[in-house]
């Protein structure tokens, strides 16, 4: 696949994906749920792949919600084992691709097994350099910020004392995804045109791409037309288009 023809300054730094379609994937095709998941699990391989090619810096994916605990159990059991067996599997492939993996989200509830998996792959692979690969499990875009201005008080307990000293710095800095920053390119699949509780405060500039396309569905080829469709927005973070054309947009912010 040819990333050429999209200059490195119209490329998103941080790609977020809410990876949708599994389910109805498998019921058009008479499968269990279950099968749409696993086949899920080779469209992960594909983006993660392709964003590396790409020269994303960060990839995030919502593997699992926090409002998922509540599908039938033999689902939530098997999206477990899944999360297990592509942590397992996949290790040797993100140090050859040089991804770095992290996992955001409240993985207390999670089984010891499982988190002894998350704990020892975000360990191996910390010292890669080429991408982030973040996970979000058990994660929901109200409980990050809720847990934000928990950990906020907590550390910096003067803050309870001076409400001023709470504001977007100081919450942003307490995020569970601190590391990748604000998302640029919010990609959607399956038809669905909504937010689903993901990453509320970091997309607040987002751009939002919604593809009818089912997740099992989603290869290269449909993450590089994400990237042109991306490549082709104006990013105007408030200011007007002519303020944009004259350069006023702070660094880092825009093409
Ligand atoms: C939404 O499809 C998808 C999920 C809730 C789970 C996504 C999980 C994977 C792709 C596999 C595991 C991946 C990792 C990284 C551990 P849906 O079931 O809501 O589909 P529907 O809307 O068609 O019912």
């Amino acid at each position: 696949m040819n990333f050429s023809k999209i200059s490195e300054q119209s490329l998103p730094g941080h790609v977020a994906v809410i990876m949708d379609g599994n389910g109805r994937w498998a019921k058009q095709r008479r499968l269990p749920r279950v099968e749409g998941h696993r086949r899920g699990v080779r469209a992960v391989n594909a983006c993660t792949e392709a964003a590396r090619r790409a020269g994303i810096r960060s990839l995030t994916l919502f593997a699992f919600s926090s409002e998922n605990w509540k599908r039938p159990a033999d689902e939530v059991s098997a999206l477990m084992s899944l999360f297990v067996q592509v942590l397992r599997v996949q290790q040797p492939r993100l140090l050859k691709y040089d991804i770095r993996l992290r996992v955001a989200g409240d993985t207390s509830v999670f089984n010891p097994e499982l988190r002894d998996l998350i704990a020892e792959t975000e360990q191996a692979t910390s010292g890669c350099r080429g991408m982030t690969l973040t996970i979000c499990a058990n994660y929901g875009g109200r409980w990050d910020i809720a847990q934000a201005v928990r950990r906020l008080l907590w550390e910096e307990p003067l803050a309870a004392s001076h409400p001023e000293m709470i504001d977007e710095e100081s919450i942003g800095r307490h995020l569970a995804l601190d590391w990748a920053g604000d998302v640029d390119l919010l990609i959607r699949t399956g038809g669905e045109s909504r937010l689903s509780n993901f990453l509320l405060w970091q997309s607040a500039y987002a751009e939002l791409y919604f593809t009818p396309e089912l997740w099992p569905d989603f290869t290269e080829k449909s993450f590089l037309a994400a990237l042109r469709w991306y490549a082709g927005r104006e990013r105007r973070f408030g200011l007007t288009s002519e303020q944009v054309a004259s350069g006023a947009l702070p660094s880092g912010r825009g093409f």
